[in-house]
């Protein structure tokens, strides 16, 4: 079977902390008509205050939204946090969780993303959950066995499921433009596959892996060709409606 038969692929932007109301909402009007019919799910995930402008903009497509971070809670006196919950009720369909830049800088633990991840499954959002090795691990050789770790204990105690996402996101390919090869981003991510198979079975054939890390209009066919490459997570290059746009039509 192909993979377009038995997954689906999903282009995801990551937009990070960038972008006020008036840029969302133009981005959205001028994506909106470069990809009328999609051949790929789509996924945009705002910073959390402009999410109704961007589930505004979207009513009426085939777009969908996500959330960057979530708490593991549904309510609760965390100041500051997003609650799954409330996310899932503002119209988001999904979620990213365990980015490197939320491990790096807020120190997030493989403890916390497993709970965000079963929150997020809880309430009906689908986790997009994200592992990578630094430049160092690749250079000493560890990046398989690195992913193996981090993906089980990322997803410890989480029953095999198709409604979670992997994005296989390099630490050294985020935001450098220099994207993994085609070829070890496809080894990466076939190793993974084979991790989520011992860890739960047949499902792990019908969960979508992305890869993340420098994805450019220029290198994204590429990518997709590859046999396990199901989607991709896009940072800079998702900013852009021309740019994004060019991404989520790579194969037309
Ligand atoms: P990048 O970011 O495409 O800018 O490298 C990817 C990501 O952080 O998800």
């Amino acid at each position: 079977m192909s993979k377009q038969d038995s997954r689906r692929i999903v282009m995801a932007a990551n937009w990070k902390m960038y972008k006020n109301e008036e840029e969302a909402a133009g981005f959205m009007s001028q994506f909106k008509s470069h990809v009328a019919d999609p051949d790929v799910e789509i996924v945009i995930c705002p910073p959390a205050l402009l999410i109704p402008t961007v589930v505004r903009e979207a009513a009426g497509t085939s777009i969908n939204v996500g959330i960057q971070n979530i708490h593991w809670e549904m309510e609760g006196a965390y100041t500051g946090e997003n609650s799954p919950a409330a996310a899932a009720d503002v119209g988001c369909a999904y979620c990213i969780c365990g980015h490197s830049e939320r491990r790096h800088y807020f120190e997030e633990s493989h403890e916390m993303i497993t709970r965000k991840a079963q929150a997020a499954l809880s309430c009906g959002l689908y986790p997009i959950v994200c592992i990578g090795e630094t430049k160092e691990q690749r250079e000493n050789m560890e990046t398989m066995e690195v992913l193996e770790s981090q993906l089980q204990a990322s997803l410890a105690g989480i029953e095999g499921t198709s409604d979670i996402l992997i994005a296989y996101e390099p630490i050294w390919a985020i935001g450098t433009g220099i994207a993994c090869g085609a070829a070890e981003a496809e080894e990466a991510i076939a190793h993974i596959r084979s991790v989520l198979r011992a860890l739960w079975g047949k499902v792990a054939d019908e969960i979508s892996i992305l890869y993340g890390g420098s994805v450019k209009p220029n290198n994204v066919a590429e990518l997709m060709a590859c046999p396990n490459i199901d989607g991709a997570l896009v940072g800079g290059a998702s900013l852009k409606a021309d740019s994004f746009a060019a991404i989520v039509n790579y194969n037309k």
